[in-house]
């Protein structure tokens, strides 16, 4: 069994998820990964805190330099949010040659160049399976199975507190204001959650995707957006009496070598499977012209599902670094009887 030592920069809705997960979870982890992963230092704003947690308080620091001078630490994992500090911290761990796992969608979707350009020169890997569709593993979908595609479209539900909002504007007739507060007391929103109310978050999202999906480097910018403020109680009912429902799309598509990026509410039919992903749910469909149609469905936000995401990267970083597959296969233990189906 062999140890690392990792900081995580934030311990909020999703670093507590991944600090929870790597506790429970601790004998899965060493089993598929062959590391016993130690939090060695956690990142915050203010260590006077109230915390309702039972991580030792000696582990909080809200100095950097703790974290990026101590050569022990081989990982960071941010999940903090925001631009600054969050890109400074990431490329000054690089540069100490540490790995990083983030989830800042806002982060990669304006400086993602300039950082995966950072990690190559210096030889580390970043991952960002937790910056898009929570707990989908939507990027490695991209990146690693359907490699082999030309991807010709993606598509889907991609913000989990419009989501959560438009389903309980739809299903129970409550206000926006209200539903807003539930979605921001569940874990769901951003810090502002006028990147989710306005589809700029959705926005960040499909700039990651379509980079992945069409092999570009797609601009922020240059995705067309409209979030759902202006949707009023009077458009669901109308959508409902015409037999749509209404959602937040976030559309990538290309044809002809034209590249069609846009985020917006969309009537969808009542039939049409994105009609039924409700709540904090995501869904992505990938059309590949090798593999056809897909469809991938998850929590796409909230502590445990996004923790699974990030520890899920801090893991594949792990195996890619030394040669655990026979670990982890030596590592496995004949506990559980799998019982003939005659006997159950
Ligand atoms: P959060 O609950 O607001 O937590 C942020 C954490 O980062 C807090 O612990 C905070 O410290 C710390 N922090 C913030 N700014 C800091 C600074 N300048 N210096 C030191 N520490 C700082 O945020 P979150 O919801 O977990 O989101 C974190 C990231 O994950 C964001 O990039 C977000 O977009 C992404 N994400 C979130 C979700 C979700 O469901 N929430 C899902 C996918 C991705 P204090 O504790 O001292 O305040
Ligand atoms: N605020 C984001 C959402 C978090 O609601 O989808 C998950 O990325």
């Amino acid at each position: 069994m062999k140890k690392v030592k990792v900081a995580l920069l934030g311990i909020g809705t999703v670093g507590g998820g991944v600090w929870e997960i790597l506790h429970t979870n601790r004998e899965e982890i060493l089993k598929n990964c062959g590391y016993e992963i130690e939090v060695e230092k956690i990142l915050v704003k203010d260590v006077t805190k109230k915390r309702n947690t039972d991580i030792p308080q000696h582990l909080f620091t809200s100095n950097i330099e703790d974290i990026l001078n101590n050569k022990e630490i081989e990982m960071v994992v941010e999940v903090m949010g925001g631009i600054e500090p969050a890109k400074e911290y990431i490329l000054r761990s690089i540069k100490e040659g540490k790995h990083i796992v983030t989830a800042n969608k806002a982060l990669l979707a304006n400086h993602g160049e300039e950082i995966m350009k950072t990690a190559r020169e210096e030889g580390v890997k970043v991952y960002y399976e937790a910056s898009v569709g929570g707990g989908i593993p939507i990027i490695h979908a991209m990146k690693e199975s359907l490699g082999g595609n030309k991807i010709q479209e993606v598509k889907g539900i991609l913000n989990g507190t419009t989501n959560y909002i438009l389903t309980k504007m739809t299903q129970e007739k409550v206000d926006f204001p209200t539903v807003l507060k539930e979605a921001q007391d569940k874990g769901y929103a951003e810090a502002d959650p006028t990147a989710d109310v306005e589809g700029f978050d959705a926005a960040h999202k499909l700039t990651i995707l379509s980079s992945l999906a069409f092999g570009i480097s797609t601009k922020f910018h240059e995705v067309h957006r409209e979030g759902i403020s202006k949707i009023t109680p009077i458009d669901i009912e109308y959508a409902k009496e015409l037999g749509y429902v209404i959602k937040l799309l976030a559309i990538g598509k290309e044809k002809e070598g034209v590249i069609e990026l846009r985020v917006h509410p969309t009537f969808v039919p009542k039939y049409h499977p994105l009609a039924s992903v409700n709540d904090s749910f995501n869904a992505v469909f990938v059309k590949g012209n090798a593999v056809g149609e897909l469809m991938f469905y998850g929590r796409g936000a909230g502590d445990l599902p996004t923790g699974s995401a990030v520890v899920g990267d801090m893991m594949a970083i792990l195996k890619a670094q030394g040669n655990v597959a026979v670990e982890v296969l030596d590592n496995y233990s004949v506990e559980k009887i799998v019982k003939p189906i005659s006997e159950t």
